[in-house]
C-alpha cells in the first residue's frame, strides 16, 4: 500500500496541539516512570522532614511494564493541610538559605515535585539589595535547574540591568513555586500553600531591602490579597517579616506579560526607577 505524505501544516497544527495541551518536552531516550516511588528523602533538619515525607500513603513499587496501566501506578500523594504544616514548621526551623535550600531539596510533600526535572530554588546573590519572586519554574528553568532564565528571565535581567542591578551582587531571584507544574497548569491550592511556607521564609532569611513581587499570581499569594495586578503596581506595600519588619515591596508586572504586552513597558520602567530611588534612599 503506498504511504500517505502528512502535510507539513497538518503536523505543525499537531505539534500546536500538544504544546497547548501541555506536551511541550521532548521524551529523554530512556523511560521514565514519573509515578514510581521516589528514593527515600535525605535527613531533614528537623523533625517535621520526617513527618512530611512519612505522612504520605506508603505506594507499593509498581510493576516495571512498557505502558503502566492506570490500575497498576502507585498512588499519587494525597495532599492534606497536614503537609502544608509540616512545611510551615520545616521551613520555621531552619536558620539560613543554605538549611532552607536543603530542605525544599528533600521535602517530598508536594506533588509538583513528581513530574518537574528539577527542584528550581533561587538565583543571583543572597543578601543582595533587591530580592524578587516570581510565580513559577517554566520548561527552560525546569531543565536548567534556575529561576527566570527563558525569555522572560532575560528581559528581567535587561530591565534590572538598566537600574544597574545583576545577578551578580545586585539580586536575588526566586519564585512562589520550587517546581514547574505539569503543561504549566495551575497548581492547586496546597501545592502553592506549601511552596510558599517556604517563599516566606526565604525572604526573612534572605532580608533584602526591597521586594519586587513579579506578577499578579506572586502578587497574590505573597501578599494575600484578591487585589489585581494593574491595581497594585506601581504602588509600594508593606511585607511584614516574622520579626516585624516591614519590608518595602514593589508589585510589577510579570516580564512574561511585557512581552505579550510591550506597551506596558512604559509602566514597569516607572515602578524599577521608583525601586531604584528607594534603594538610594535607604542606602544614603
Ligand atoms: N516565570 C516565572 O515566574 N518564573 C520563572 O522562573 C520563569 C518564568
Amino acid at each position: 500500500m503506498a504511504e500517505m505524505a502528512i502535510a507539513t501544516e497538518d503536523l505543525v497544527a499537531l505539534l500546536r496541539w500538544y504544546i497547548d495541551q501541555g506536551v511541550d518536552e521532548a521524551i529523554d531516550e530512556e523511560q521514565v516512570d514519573r509515578f514510581a516511588v521516589p528514593p527515600p528523602a535525605p535527613a531533614a533538619p528537623a523533625a517535621a522532614a520526617a513527618r512530611a515525607s512519612s505522612t504520605r500513603p506508603a505506594a507499593p513499587t509498581p510493576p516495571r511494564s512498557p505502558v503502566p496501566s492506570p490500575v497498576t501506578r502507585a498512588p499519587v500523594p494525597i495532599e492534606s493541610p497536614q503537609l502544608v504544616e509540616d512545611a510551615r514548621a520545616l521551613a520555621e526551623s531552619c536558620n539560613t538559605l543554605a538549611e532552607l535550600e536543603a530542605a525544599v531539596r528533600a521535602f517530598e510533600g508536594c506533588a509538583l515535585k513528581r513530574t518537574a526535572k528539577n527542584t528550581v530554588f533561587a538565583d543571583g546573590t543572597p543578601g543582595a539589595p533587591v530580592m524578587i519572586v516570581g510565580e513559577a519554574p517554566g520548561g527552560d528553568e525546569d531543565r536548567l535547574g534556575k529561576p527566570f532564565v527563558g525569555v522572560s528571565g532575560q528581559l528581567m535581567d535587561r530591565m534590572m540591568a538598566a537600574i544597574g542591578l545583576t545577578r551578580d551582587g545586585g539580586f536575588y531571584i526566586t519564585n512562589i513555586l520550587f517546581w514547574r507544574p505539569p503543561g504549566n497548569r495551575t497548581p492547586t491550592v496546597a501545592e502553592q500553600a506549601m511552596c510558599l511556607a517556604f517563599t516566606r521564609r526565604h525572604i526573612e532569611l534572605a532580608r533584602p531591602k526591597v521586594l519586587i513581587l513579579a506578577g499578579g499570581t506572586s502578587v497574590k499569594a505573597v501578599l494575600d490579597t484578591t487585589e489585581g495586578i494593574t491595581r497594585m503596581r506601581g504602588k509600594w506595600v508593606s511585607y511584614r517579616l516574622g520579626d516585624g519588619t516591614e519590608l518595602p515591596t514593589m508589585p510589577t508586572f510579570h516580564p512574561a506579560y511585557l512581552l505579550r504586552t510591550p506597551a506596558s513597558k512604559r509602566l514597569s520602567w516607572l515602578d524599577l526607577l521608583a525601586v531604584d530611588k528607594k534603594l538610594k534612599e535607604l542606602t544614603a
